[in-house]
């Protein structure tokens, strides 16, 4: 059979359209750095203004916007609260520790989300000099280890009241957060008002190449412009990049949904095999599968490179699938014809 190249592997493997490459081309730049790039400088405020929000920071990266995000509110000493599957502790590298010397209390959410009852009881006496001081709750949304799963909205209201209550500050790693209003009814505005810091990314389902951005008070941000600077993330006439950023606002949002329908399309595909134990439900662009004990994730991954099929392990035996822009009808029908034979 002749095989086609199909990456699913994330969602961040999609590579910049035509269009979008027009856009850049054309951006008028200057140097970030002295703060007078009129691309960036667009691209900041449209975003603060989609979150009725006062400012925003273009960054390289979601990782950087989160720990950024993470420095400015914690010092040493303190503690982040956040699910045990979220990405600021798993895949940033020990960051909460090295860029803010500060701990972190996990919870035992379901499928990535916590309530506001178990941050309510993860909250140290802050008379007990045993105790790291509690200072931020963090929450993912979409939650990529939960399988791209969406925290209902009023749950968010009560963490924040629990914030409020105890003086916590909470911060939102959004890296999908578009995929997550695509299916819910809340607006950009209505996060904006309860997170004290967002974190979005520009290349994952949004299709830059590169990019994320933070938002935040003018007071955080002027800060976070700071620790951006020490991580050695000024970058000059990055206005290119963030012409990416305003064609994608502007064009890639409504179009998530085909990415959700083709992401459900794969899991029931999936459920239907008998080497697939579960799918995890399917709320946006992210597949998450377990096989049985006698199967190992990395054996299917190669298996299905056999057919030019990308995909990650994530776990033991866990794999997960992502959909986004390159993710064509084409292509899934090219899945579909595969896993007719696919067998392990
Ligand atoms: C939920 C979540 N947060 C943050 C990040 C970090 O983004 P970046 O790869 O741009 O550092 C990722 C990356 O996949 C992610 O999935």
């Amino acid at each position: 059979m002749k095989t086609i190249k199909v990456d699913l592997r994330s969602d961040t493997v999609c590579k910049p359209t035509a269009e979008m490459l027009e856009a850049m081309m054309k951006a008028e730049v200057g140097d970030d750095v002295f703060g007078d790039d009129p691309t960036i400088i667009l691209l900041q405020d449209k975003i603060a203004e989609m979150f009725g929000m006062e400012a925003a920071l273009f960054c390289t990266s979601g990782t950087m916007t989160n720990q950024i995000a993470i420095r400015v509110h914690c010092q040493p000493g303190d503690e982040v609260i956040c699910d045990k599957l979220s990405h600021i502790y798993l895949y940033e590298g020990g960051g909460i520790a090295v860029n803010a010397f500060s701990s972190v209390k996990l919870i035992d959410g379901n499928k990535g989300r916590i309530n506001a009852e178990q941050v309510k009881e993860s909250i140290n006496n802050k008379n007990d000099i045993h105790n790291p001081y509690s200072k931020l709750v963090s929450i993912e949304n979409s939650m990529n280890k939960g399988g791209g799963s969406i925290y209902d909205f009023n749950e968010i209201k009560k963490i924040k009241q629990v914030c409020v209550e105890n003086n916590l500050k909470l911060h939102l790693d959004g890296a999908r957060l578009f995929n997550a209003l695509t299916e819910t009814i809340e607006t950009p505005k209505d996060y904006g008002k309860i997170f004290d810091t967002i974190s979005i990314c520009l290349s994952k389902g949004l299709g830059c190449p590169v990019g994320s951005l933070l938002l935040g008070t003018k007071e955080v941000i002027s800060k976070a412009k700071r620790f951006r600077k020490v991580m050695g993330g000024g970058w000059r006439q990055a206005g290119y990049l963030a012409a990416a950023g305003i064609y994608a606002l502007e064009n890639n949002i409504k179009r998530l949904k085909e990415d959700h329908k083709r992401a459900k399309a794969i899991g029931e595909i999936l459920s239907k095999k008998k080497f697939v134990k579960e799918v995890y439900p399917i709320e946006t662009n992210i597949v998450i599968f377990e096989l049985p004990d006698t199967i190992l994730a990395l054996d299917f991954v190669a298996k299905m490179q056999e057919y030019d099929i990308l995909c990650v392990p994530f776990g033991k035996h866990l794999v997960r699938f992502v959909t986004h822009l390159d993710f064509t009808d084409m292509h899934l029908e090219y899945f579909k014809s595969c896993m007719n034979t696919f067998d392990i």
